[in-house]
């Protein structure tokens, strides 16, 4: 294993890289002004909206709202991962990817061991008539269990501990790979007399095991715990195999159980994945668009659990939808799962359900029951639930084009709608439905503007930088502002695409990479001519002005705090109090 690639080399590949060569590759691009442009490979159209900008060394598509480096353009039309784009690209660039000498994948034993149990498992399949008799009593042929590798785990108790001893494995890191566990008279197997599912990651290595019982014994399904290469909210069984299988795809279809996959594969039906028994996460919805699909289906039971399950996965999924990328939800016949429904009635029948699957939006108005907007109460309680859910949504012209569709529905004028969806923000904040979604930062306008302004001409702001002192500065946003200050600072060289990189990982990322299509038509637009100076002289006023109203603001602070604290203010003291009250009061107007 090659340990970590060093963070400047990645800097002087999105630095480096020719943006309008390797997308010109890709996508035919012809000249327009200082820019290029050509039809966005990332949404349908029939005008080019895409821009490759050389200068910036990033992408924007005005139709779609798709942006970024080179990286992230690789990511998304190769549909590769991070190390694999760094990795391709460097390979159309003649480079060697140098790996920072010392840290070797510290879970290099860990995959080792995991490999060696699946080839266990898979031998012992061999070995055991009740286990092929059972895959044949399930209707799975031996090609579906190669492409899935289905093992077989003995039911010995220490089979597979006996046979790594024959190994250098170390009994630790099979414990630590989840494979073994341990009482007071030593190893022995976790997994025993089961059908064995190896859990593969992306780059095709098996992370973890889901064992079915062969019978009726419980529990039914004994999953791997929880290792460091095994998180059930990150993987998706059977999306390796959907991308071995498939390099051009349209949809995936998330079913709820291993055994449906690998029965809609054996019955030719290749582009399903399931979860690991738990409820879809949006970092593996996007795992499934940046797959390559533009379409997720859900198909899931009839029954309450089966609806409720939908819901949390169109919740996990908003934030993820663009104009280009949809969802939609099917539901199977009461007491039928996909594998049940396929064997029964054929795969014409599970194809139909896909088919006439429901769309996101339809799905989600419908379960706010718009039918039913009597009155003003009605119509309140439907603008109730449709905010929060709309304010999941990261993307502005999706977000638009679904209230539009709201209003629609309800037969109010999309104004109207809009003006709902924007009524009591403050006193009922929408509460985030769940936790760990990134949600874009709330952000002070001229805080914004200063980072569209910095993103969009760093070369030229980093060349004559304003010395001022933000470190008092509290308005919203000011974080991300002084941080890439510094990056800048500590880094000049980097572009705009060099600069946004750095954020991939960060929260904060989606927000930076939407700025620049906010201010498309003002700051962006004068950096495409070439006005990039004009820019960075705005950003000097922009500063000054912060630093002057983050001294005026700790001001303020400090006179209300002395009042509080009981302390006589002087007549000169009050008299300034006075008068920063009066321009807090007028600026609160103007927000
Ligand atoms: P069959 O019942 O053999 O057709 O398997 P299935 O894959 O169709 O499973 P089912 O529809 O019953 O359950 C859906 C998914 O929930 C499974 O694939 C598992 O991921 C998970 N699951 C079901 N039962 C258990 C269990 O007992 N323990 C755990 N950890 N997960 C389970
Ligand atoms: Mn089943």
């Amino acid at each position: 294993m090659s340990g970590l690639i060093p963070k400047n080399f990645i800097d002087e590949l999105v630095t480096r890289a020719d943006i309008v060569e390797i997308i010109g590759r890709r996508v035919q691009l012809k000249r327009q002004g200082r820019e290029f442009a050509g039809l966005c490979p990332f949404h349908q159209e029939k005008t080019p909206s895409f821009t490759v900008s050389p200068q910036k060394q990033f992408f924007h598509c005005f139709g779609c709202g798709t942006h970024g480096t080179v990286i992230g353009f690789m990511m998304r039309y190769e549909h590769l991962e991070f190390v694999e784009a760094i990795e391709r690209l460097a390979a159309e660039m003649g480079l060697e990817v140098p790996r920072d000498g010392t840290p070797v994948n510290p879970h290099t034993e860990i995959f080792e061991v995991l490999a060696r149990a699946q080839r266990y498992y898979t031998e012992a399949l061999t070995h055991s008539a009740e286990a092929k008799a059972y895959l044949t009593h399930r209707g799975i042929g031996a090609d579906a269990s190669a492409n899935y590798g289905i093992g077989y785990a003995p039911g010995d108790g220490d089979a597979l501990a006996k046979a790594l001893c024959q190994t250098p494995v170390s009994p630790a890191t099979a414990l630590a790979a989840g494979l073994l566990s341990r009482n007071s008279r030593g190893y022995y197997d976790r997994f025993r007399q089961r059908l064995m599912l190896p859990i593969r990651d992306t780059r095709g290595r098996t992370v973890g095991f889901g064992g079915r019982a062969l019978g009726d014994a419980q529990p039914k399904y004994l999953n791997s715990p929880e290792t460091p290469v095994f998180h059930k909210g990150r993987l998706l069984y059977g999306l390796y195999e959907v991308r071995q299988r498939n390099q051009r795809l349209t949809h995936i279809v998330v079913v709820e159980g291993y055994l449906d996959v690998i029965a809609l594969a054996e019955a030719g039906y290749g582009e399903v994945v399931a979860t690991l028994g738990t409820s879809i996460t949006e970092r593996q919805v996007e795992q499934l668009f940046r797959a390559g699909a533009d379409e997720v289906i859900y198909c899931f039971d009839g029954d309450s659990a089966g609806k409720r399950a939908a819901w949390r996965a169109l919740e996990q999924t908003l934030p993820l939808l663009t104009p280009g990328r949809s969802v939609r939800f099917a539901f199977l016949p009461p007491g039928e799962d996909p594998d049940s429904l396929v064997r029964r009635q054929g795969l014409a029948a599970f194809a139909a359900t896909i088919d006439s699957a429901q769309p996101g939006s339809e799905y989600l108005l419908a379960n706010l029951h718009p039918d039913r907007l009597a009155g003003a109460e009605e119509r309140a309680r439907f603008a109730g639930a449709l905010r929060p859910l709309l304010a999941r949504i990261h993307d502005d012209i999706y977000r638009e084009m679904l209230t539009a569709e709201a209003a629609e529905r309800v037969g109010l004028s999309v104004e109207r709608m809009m003006r709902l969806m924007q009524a009591e923000r403050a006193p009922t904040r929408a509460k985030p439905a769940s936790p760990h979604v990134a949600r874009p930062p709330r952000c002070d306008p001229t805080i914004k503007r200063a980072i569209a302004l910095l993103i969009a001409a760093p070369a030229e702001i980093a060349a004559n930088p304003p010395q001022v002192d933000l470190s008092s500065l509290t308005l919203a946003g000011s974080e991300i502002l002084r941080q890439l200050l510094e990056t800048l600072e500590h880094n000049p060289h980097l572009n705009t695409a060099g600069l946004l990189e750095r954020w991939r990982t960060h929260p904060d990322a989606s927000f930076l990479g939407r700025i620049p299509y906010e201010y498309r038509d003002s700051i962006w637009q004068l950096a495409q001519e070439g006005q990039e100076s004009r820019l960075a002289e705005e950003f000097r006023h922009t500063l000054f002005h912060l630093a002057s109203e983050a001294v005026i603001g700790a001001e303020y602070e400090r006179l209300e705090n002395t009042l509080r604290s009981g302390r006589e203010l002087g007549p000169e003291e009050r008299q300034r109090l006075r008068q920063l009250q009066i321009r807090m009061a007028k600026q609160k107007t103007r927000e």
